[in-house]
């Protein structure tokens, strides 16, 4: 097939295509895997059972039922959801939104590339912009979602040691410019693949920045506060007219539902709504459905409060727990601080070889994670930190966790006693 160039660079055979290829292979296959791969939120018995009273409730109302399965929705998403989500986020911070300021997208993946693709690329004058990522490693999600190739540009952290198997990253402000080719700045916040929760002062920095070039800053919420609120670090949720605040109901526990939540200002949020009418006509209308009354009556945020956080709180103490008791002193690692979303992610420093060989020797073992490297982008050539570092999903059941982890501490020892052979 003779592809355009942008059809080339879509279907071109990269690194994550490879990966995500390999991932789902490796889980339909016969042999039972034990996947701390993915992005895949933990299934929930008492959420589920939220889930599961919320359509059955919506089912007995017959005349909404038939007319969320059966009409279109207006491109920005459908109008009492808007205002539901408008009114709730207005009784738990005082932002003064209407339901001109709420976008909903089929998936906020699906919002990145709109927002990126809206903003990055040359302007009517032929200048070319780019987004910027102030803190890599960020999300594998984001970085083949640029129309053209070079409209993305990233920064490398400072690394903070906390202590000797602890560090955090830091934005390096020395070295972080935004000039006239930057045409927004984008953070996720719990950040994926680290744990990591920008502090409230290096939020405070960037949206200075963003500010004084009048650029939007993009902060992607899909796992802080108010919802899911896998987060445990301190830290307060931002939005001005200059923000674009990103939610999903994805790691709620709703992944398959694709609803994407944007709170931006209306010329943003009508250019959403432009975009989403061209790529898609409507968005998906049963994730707003089912989930409108909890936002009406603050349940998404008790059931979160509640039951979500410290689910995934136990869950990484208890994955902190098996990495200190296999790994001990076996070899140097180091685990960024976990603040937030449903990952480790660990470093192994000075290690003989990469973790794209880690892995390689994982999946023979039936063990799959994601090499540090695909979480890079943005930036010319390779960075050792990051092929010295491995993502690891804790979000599966305990078992699997801690036998995954014992196979890593194993693989691991061995690259140190074999050189890597
Ligand atoms: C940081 C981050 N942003 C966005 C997404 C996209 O999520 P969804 O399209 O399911 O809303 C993910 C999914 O893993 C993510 O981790």
């Amino acid at each position: 097939m003779k592809w355009s160039a942008t059809g080339t660079r879509f279907t071109s055979h990269s690194g994550i295509l490879q990966l995500m290829d390999d991932l789902g292979r490796a889980l339909s296959g016969p042999d039972k895997k034990c996947m701390l791969g993915g992005g895949n939120p933990a299934l929930i018995p008492e959420v589920a059972a939220i889930w599961r009273a919320q359509m059955r409730s919506l089912l007995e109302d017959q005349s909404r039922f038939d007319g969320v399965l059966g009409r279109y929705d207006t491109p920005q998403g459908r109008p009492t959801f808007l205002r539901a989500v408008a009114g709730m986020l207005n009784r738990e911070y005082d932002w003064n939104l209407t339901e001109e300021n709420i976008a909903v997208t089929n998936g906020s993946q699906s919002a990145f590339f709109i927002l990126f693709n809206l903003l990055a690329g040359p302007d009517d004058r032929g200048m070319s912009r780019r987004v910027l990522f102030p803190l890599m490693p960020e999300y594998i999600g984001y970085r083949d979602q640029a129309i053209r190739p070079d409209d993305f540009v990233a920064c490398e952290p400072g690394i903070e040691q906390i202590d000797e198997h602890t560090h955090k990253y830091h934005i390096d402000f020395d070295s972080l410019e935004a000039g006239p080719d930057i045409a927004a700045i984008c953070v996720s916040r719990p950040t994926n693949p680290t744990g990591n929760v920008l502090t409230d002062e290096e939020i405070a920095r960037l949206d200075e920045m963003a500010q004084a070039r009048r650029i939007p800053l993009i902060i992607d919420n899909a796992y802080g506060a108010p919802f899911p609120d896998i987060i445990f670090a301190d830290a307060r949720p931002t939005w001005n007219e200059n923000v674009v605040l990103s939610m999903s109901l994805s790691k709620i526990g709703l992944p398959s539902l694709r609803t994407g939540i944007l709170v931006a200002r209306p010329d943003i949020v009508r250019a959403v709504g432009a975009m989403n009418a061209i790529v898609s006509l409507a968005n998906g209308a049963v994730g707003q459905a089912l989930t409108e009354r909890l936002f009406e009556t603050g349940e998404i945020l008790t059931m979160s409060r509640d039951i979500i956080r410290p689910f995934y709180r136990h869950r990484r103490d208890h994955a902190l727990g098996c990495v200190r008791s296999s790994f001990g002193d076996r070899f140097p690692w180091s685990v960024h601080r976990p603040e937030g979303s449903l990952f480790l992610w660990i470093w192994f420093p000075r290690l003989p070889g990469t973790t794209t060989q880690l892995y390689e020797r994982l999946k023979e073992r039936d063990v799959i994670v994601v090499p540090g490297r695909y979480f890079s982008f943005g930036r010319s050539g390779t960075w050792d930190h990051t092929e010295e570092c491995i993502r690891v999903n804790y979000a599966m059941n305990e078992h699997d966790v801690e036998h995954g982890i014992a196979v890593i501490a194993e693989e691991v020892a061995r690259m140190w006693s074999t050189g890597c052979r």
